[in-house]
């Protein structure tokens, strides 16, 4: 028996919040085996009991999602010929749940890498229109100064388009490399990498720390992973449901 309460079952299996399966329990609105409680704290069987809202069953085909710390070398694919993908670099147990990364980190870029099976929420915050932002930390060689600042504010004119304006913070000079923070909320091709190349500089490192508002685990060494935490899983419906 895996006993959860019920309005995290419900919370996970219908793609809703917390506090919105608490509000359809007390309303009535939830069964489980065809009897109805209104009490958020009933224990349920994950495996075996039915979950129902206004009558109609919840599936209990669950989405994963998954926070890595991906390394240099590996690629954002769901598999590929000659490298490592995302997927070989986690337990082989996910397989049958058809994971997919949320958009792409280059090969040598590392970081946040968010693994899925929910198309939604893959679709929504890889939308444009939604702007979810995106965190890195890069190391740039080249004089990254206040103007620099100023264009990335204002939107880099690229090649094939112009960037929306983007966040540039400079955290640390050092005698080699300046370290910056950049925030962006798009994700084109080798982005970041293009927009410093445009002013003149250029990335020798680039780290995604942030995704929307999941932020990458410290504690999680490079190729590590672990399931989202509930706190994210609440950002991340409230993305799926396109918030
Ligand atoms: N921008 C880049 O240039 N590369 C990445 O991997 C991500 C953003």
């Amino acid at each position: 028996m895996a006993a959860s309460r019920l309005d995290r079952l419900v919370a996970r299996r219908g793609a809703y919040t917390r506090s919105q399966a608490r509000e359809l329990i007390r309303a009535g609105r939830v069964s489980v085996n065809g009897k109805r409680t209104t009490s958020a704290d009933t224990k349920a069987d994950e495996d075996s009991d039915i979950i129902a809202v206004d009558g109609k069953a919840l599936s209990s085909e669950k989405y994963v999602y998954i926070m890595l710390n991906k390394p240099q070398g590996v690629i954002s694919a769901t598999e590929d010929k000659k490298d490592k993908t995302v997927l070989d670099i986690i337990d082989k147990k996910y397989k049958v749940c058809r994971l997919f990364p949320v958009g792409r980190l280059d090969k040598d870029t590392e970081g946040l890498v968010l693994l899925t099976n929910d198309g939604a929420f893959a679709h929504n915050s890889l939308s444009p229109k939604k702007h979810v932002e995106k965190r890195y930390i890069a190391y740039v060689t080249g004089d990254v100064n206040e103007e620099t600042i100023k264009l990335f504010g204002q939107g880099i004119e690229l090649k094939d388009f112009t960037t929306k304006p983007s966040t540039l913070i400079i955290k640390e000079r050092g005698p080699d490399y300046t370290t910056a923070e950049i925030v962006i909320s798009e994700g084109k091709f080798h982005q970041i990498k293009r927009m410093f190349e445009a002013v003149g500089c250029k990335i020798i490192y680039l780290k995604r720390t942030a995704f929307g508002e999941i932020e990458l685990d410290g504690s999680l060494k490079s190729g590590e992973y672990r399931p989202l935490k509930d706190s994210e899983l609440e950002y991340v419906k409230r993305i799926s449901q396109g918030e």
